[in-house]
């Protein structure tokens, strides 16, 4: 990969990873400057809409935070080494703390759809990892930081905001679940479902990255509700929940 000097030097210390129809959580940010995944050799570029590919640089509290707005999924056919090649980026421009989101189904009947979640831990269900070829044997016990997820209930606090805690299952997709796969993931104890955010956080903790992770409770899971799934729902409710994550970010920046 030939990462472009400015993202070198960029000075960011923190990234976040933004999800389906999260993008909009970039707008209300300056922009210092941002290249499209496509002008960077060897990163691979996402098809699907509301995934806009792009590193963006901004300023937030006088500091520069890194946004990767739209990533790629297992699902578009990329293997898993190749969807955390933007993780390696980070590692290799000097990213220490990465905040990974994404859209997400609730599992949980007491989490409700518009809210967002944490991750305090997760389980891998994709039938593969980033890490396949080595490095092996990366402990696993706490994938999303305690420190960063005290930080942000306490954020969440002081501004109001339900923020719920909980597992999260990763499917490969592209499909959504059926209710019996729904019922499973409950059973073995997920509260959210989704298609991302897995390999990325095992990549990061391989490279030694703190990770906190959220799901954007943008649907009930397949079953637990009477209405049929689609992406562009999805999308418009993580438009609308992209302010709340704004003023979780802000809350918890100085002390990320
Ligand atoms: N399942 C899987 N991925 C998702 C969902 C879902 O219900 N909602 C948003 N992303």
């Amino acid at each position: 990969m030939k990462i472009p000097r400015e993202l070198m030097d960029c000075g960011a210390e923190t990234a976040i990873v933004l999800g389906s129809g999260l993008g909009p959580f970039a707008k209300s940010l300056p922009e210092i400057f941002s290249i499209e995944y496509g002008a960077i050799e060897g990163l691979p570029t996402s098809g699907v809409p509301g995934h806009a590919g792009r590193f963006l640089v901004t300023k937030l509290q006088d500091r520069p935070l890194l946004i990767a707005q739209g990533r790629v999924h297992l699902y578009e056919g990329w293997s898993a080494q190749d969807i955390v090649k933007n993780i390696q980026l980070m590692h290799a421009i000097g990213i220490k703390k990465l905040l990974l989101t994404n859209a997400a189904g609730t599992l949980n009947k007491s989490f409700e759809p518009g809210t967002w979640m944490m991750l305090s831990d997760h389980i891998n269900l994709l039938g593969t990892s980033p890490l396949r070829g080595g490095p092996n044997f990366i402990d696993m016990s706490e994938v999303y930081s305690l420190r960063l997820r005290r930080l942000f209930h306490e954020a969440a606090k002081a501004a109001r905001l339900t923020l719920h805690e909980g597992v999260y299952a990763a499917m490969a997709g592209p499909q959504f679940e059926t209710p019996a796969e729904i019922r499973m993931l409950r059973a073995i104890g997920a509260d959210a479902v989704g298609m991302s955010t897995v390999p990325e956080a095992i990549q990061a903790r391989a490279l030694g990255i703190e990770v906190a992770g959220f799901s954007c409770l943008t649907n009930w899971a397949a079953g637990l509700s009477p209405e049929k799934l689609s992406h562009e729902d999805v999308s418009s409710v993580g438009n609308e929940a992209a302010g709340q994550l704004i003023e979780l970010l802000l809350g918890a920046f100085p002390q990320i």
